[in-house]
């Protein structure tokens, strides 16, 4: 059932490829310039009139709301605020009728986001559902939906989901982009091809696997790990520390890169294994300018860059390549290898990947 793996979470991490193709499949058609998905079409106008759209959830599905966050305003310009369903359903949050509720889950059973949407029902917002388990209770208690085609997912962390719900954000941020006119034209003909190759794009990650696991042999010891990434690639570097630390118990924080000097930079030292994600698209020259803040503080760096990077690899320890896409396609690139690099060093450490300690796999209770 592991089909050949060791785990089911290396079997799902491999399995991305195809489930990503899998959500886009009849959906995304780059030949024709469109993106068909019904749960927006029959809705459209309710996604054009909203005065902002408001994207609760939890943990790896927050990180995914976080990239909705950003790919929604750059691609729409429709305000965006996003919220842990925790805290939106305790603190008596404004709520509009014109508000579209965008609540992400894969298990679609999750406490509080199921609670949030309730709130939000009852105070007149549209309610649409990003979830992986079809029929499940946030399917079936929202307006309307899209449905991620990840499959099952057995590993308690949570790794397909992740990346397919970003393939149903993105797509339905081009979507609303092509009817508010938000993108040129040419724009939103790129990122539709652009989106057809991520599945090809996301094979050639997967063989930065080796890499991750000579990696993670060096750091397996490390009781402490920074992730730091900007723009798009900050909630990548949160992901990725959430994936450590949930599977490997290294503490793990992530921040946004020019947050470092706001306060995590005191605790770098050679002991520190500082993971800074600098694809060559997005905010490179700033990116490179903290990794040299690192290096004066002797921390060790290890760089997740673009394939052909030169820059980086003057100042890493480490670096691990991948593809080229653009910026706001990247998190569904640079998350591999993170993923990857957590996946062994769990591994190495002896944990149990697919059920670690204290954690289920859907958060049924508040
Ligand atoms: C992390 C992880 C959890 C879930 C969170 C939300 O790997 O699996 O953080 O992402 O419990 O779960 P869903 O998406 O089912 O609402």
């Amino acid at each position: 059932e592991k089909g050949g793996y060791d785990h089911f979470m290396l079997k799902e991490i491999y399995e991305q490829p195809s489930v990503i193709k899998d959500t886009y499949r009849g959906r995304l058609l780059a030949n024709q310039g469109l993106i068909k998905m019904a749960g927006i079409e029959d809705n459209l106008e309710r996604f054009l009139n909203a005065e902002r759209i408001l994207i609760v959830a939890c943990g790896t599905s927050w990180h995914a709301g976080l990239v909705a966050e950003y790919i929604i305003e750059e691609f729409a310009r429709i305000p965006v605020e996003v919220e842990y369903a925790s805290e939106f359903r305790y603190r008596n949050p404004i709520i509009n009728k014109n508000d579209v509720l965008i609540a992400i889950s894969q298990s679609g059973e999750t406490a509080d986001t199921l609670a949030a949407i309730k709130l939000a029902k009852e105070r007149g917002a549209f309610v649409f559902g990003v979830c992986n388990v079809v029929g499940s209770s946030i399917s079936r208690e929202t307006h309307a939906g899209a449905y991620t085609h990840a499959g099952p997912e057995i590993g308690v962390a949570s790794t397909k989901a992740f990346t397919t719900q970003i393939t149903v954000i993105t797509m339905i941020a081009l979507r609303l982009a092509k009817a508010k006119g938000t993108l040129s034209n040419s724009d939103y003909h790129r990122y539709l091809q652009e989106l057809e190759l991520i599945p090809e794009k996301v094979q050639d990650a997967l063989l930065t696997n080796d890499a991750a696991e000579a990696i993670g042999k060096v750091f397996q010891k490390s009781s402490n790990c920074l992730y730091l990434g900007r723009g798009y690639n900050f909630p990548v570097a949160l992901e990725g520390a959430l994936k450590l630390k949930e599977i490997s118990y290294i503490h793990a924080e992530g921040y946004p890169a020019a947050e470092m000097k706001h306060g995590p930079i005191a605790l770098i030292d050679e002991h520190m294994p500082v993971i800074v994600i600098a694809p060559k698209q997005g905010h490179y020259d700033k990116v490179v300018s903290n990794i040299q803040e690192i290096k004066s503080r002797s921390g060790k760096i290890i760089a997740v860059v673009t394939k052909g990077d030169v820059q980086v690899r003057e100042l890493a320890d480490y670096v691990i390549e991948v593809p080229d896409t653009s910026d706001a396609l990247s998190p569904l690139i640079t998350t591999i290898p993170l993923q990857l690099l957590s996946y062994h060093i769990a591994v190495l450490r002896g944990c149990n990947v697919d059920q670690p300690r204290n954690l289920a796999k859907s958060v049924t209770v508040e």
